[in-house]
């Protein structure tokens, strides 16, 4: 990711940003931080940038053309590498961000979504601040860091620049990565301790140090609610309120609620809103849109009780009040066909209607052994593992879904992402499977010459065993037709849900 910070201050950001974690992470390449200095571009013959402010008033302002330039130049360089003749072409895609107390405040989430920039460009203030022309001209987000003033924006832009550099891929080691401390979600981290076990007559918590995994995960979970609740009563009640929606969908119909609930438990999911019976949740890894509507007699199979409840839904529904819900996604898991039916006419469709195939057991599976395509038990090895990066093209080459580009898109960042496993008879790959953006298990697929030899058992049962042990509940989608995959699910002693959800995706 490349962070351009403009600047009258370029040593303090470079300075910074060059030690510790982003100064490894930028010596690795895989962080490009470019700091501008305002100064080269102005037109004065003392590099002045600042001059008194229309209508009086004490103090001096930034004035419009340096700053302008500076963002030109960056814009210019942007444009350069993506092949665009003119910095207009990408001065829309680019988001620049010009630090301010008067900014929105700087939140995890908003780290999340500047992460997925390929590019982002700070603006720094000082003085009075900027003229406010430039402001409109180049500036997408007023952003603050919190409700003090700073004497300049360096600190703030440096602030951003951490916050949104560790959640880009690679930028931590996997002993500092950021993909598992979001386990409790919304609440505060729970206590930690190292050695010695006691300090200045301070013990560490006995549950600690019993190895007890469940035990430990109870305690810290409840130590993370005491903790918030205490520090953050506002991110508290933010908490309870997406656990009274978790209850809600567990108590409507736990199996086809699955992912939503699943999505929640493993602390990614975020309530964007919950009106008139409806739940929209986000997965804050993927992105992921999910979406339920659970009015009196929604499960009611009676083709009169849906008619009526389409001419409901049909007349009052999120999605009409909040229409920037479709504008900004272009796909929503949606969990009632009624709703499916009038998402169409909002102009998405159905990409795949699925069964929820969920297992309930929560010790792990008995791992069996392989057998012969002619039926008998064979003691032939096999071995599962996480495939590396080198794998990607073999398997989106393989993976039958993989029929456009973005579906081969996706396979590949699964792999390169770690999420994929591999069945192995000797060095030969036989099959895989992987744990889908959002969570549930998928992309099973098992080479025509290895198949009935219950490589997929072995691979789902690799998989679940995986979820439980992390203390998730394994979960899969089955596409509606996929007798196969079905088979597998009840051999293996899975439930499926009664009622599909519906995968939709903008026209
Ligand atoms: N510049 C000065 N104070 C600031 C703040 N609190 N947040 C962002 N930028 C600033």
């Amino acid at each position: 990711m490349n962070f351009h910070v403009l600047t009258l201050f370029p040593d303090m950001i470079m300075q910074g940003l060059g030690t510790s974690i982003t100064g490894r992470a930028i010596k690795q390449g895989k962080l490009n931080i470019e700091a501008v200095d305002i100064r080269d571009f102005s037109e004065d013959k003392h590099r002045r940038v600042d001059d008194y402010t229309y209508g009086g008033g004490a103090g001096m302002l930034m004035q419009a053309q340096p700053v302008y330039d500076a963002w030109q130049s960056v814009m210019t360089g942007i444009a350069k590498r993506q092949g665009a003749d003119d910095f207009s072409e990408v001065a829309n895609q680019v988001r620049t961000v010009y630090v301010t107390p008067q900014g929105r405040p700087f939140t995890q989430k908003m780290a999340e979504e500047f992460a997925s920039c390929r590019d982002l460009v700070i603006l720094c203030g000082h003085y009075e601040g900027i003229d406010e022309r430039v402001l409109e001209e180049t500036v997408t987000d007023y952003v603050s860091i919190g409700d003090y003033v700073l004497t300049g924006g360096e600190l703030a832009a440096m602030v951003i620049v951490d916050a949104v550099s560790r959640l880009v891929p690679e930028v931590l080691g996997n002993e500092e990565s950021a993909q598992f401390e979001s386990f409790h979600g919304d609440l505060l981290e729970y206590p930690q301790y190292s050695r010695p076990e006691v300090w200045h007559k301070r013990q560490v918590p006995k549950v600690l140090l019993s190895g007890n995994t469940r035990e430990i995960e109870k305690w810290r979970l409840e130590q993370s609610k005491l903790r918030t609740r205490e520090r953050r009563p506002d991110l508290y009640a933010a908490y309870e309120k997406l656990q009274a929606a978790f209850a809600c969908m567990k108590e409507a119909d736990k199996r086809l609620h699955i992912d939503m609930l699943e999505c929640i438990s493993r602390g990614r999911g975020e309530l964007l809103c919950w009106e008139n019976d409806e739940i929209l949740i986000q997965d804050r890894g993927s992105r992921v849109l999910f979406h339920t509507w659970l009015t009196e007699g929604w499960d009611c199979e009676d083709p009169h009780v849906q008619e009526s409840l389409a001419g409901k839904y049909h007349l009052d529904n999120i999605f009409q009040r909040y229409p920037e819900i479709l504008e900004k996604n272009d796909c929503i898991c949606t969990h009632q066909q009624v709703v499916m039916q009038e998402l169409e006419q909002m102009g998405f469709e159905v990409s795949c209607p699925c069964y929820q195939a969920v297992c309930t057991r929560r010790e792990k599976l008995p791992v069996t052994g392989l057998y012969r395509p002619d039926g008998k038990p064979t003691d032939q090895g096999l071995t599962i593992r996480q495939l590396t990066p080198e794998y990607w093209e073999v398997v989106a080459d393989w993976y039958h879904r993989a029929e456009d580009e973005e579906d081969y898109a996706y396979v590949r960042s699964r792999v390169l992402d770690g999420a994929i496993y591999g069945a192995f008879l000797g060095e030969e790959l036989a099959g895989f499977i992987g744990f889908h953006e959002e969570g549930s298990i998928g992309m099973l697929e098992v080479t025509p010459k290895y198949q009935r030899m219950h490589i997929g058992m072995a691979l789902e049962t690799y998989m679940a065993n995986d979820c439980l042990e992390k203390g998730w509940t394994p979960y899969g989608q089955v596409i509606v037709g996929n007798e196969a995959s079905l088979a597998v699910q009840r051999k293996m002693g899975l439930y499926l849900s009664k009622g599909l959800i519906y995968w939709m995706h903008k026209k």
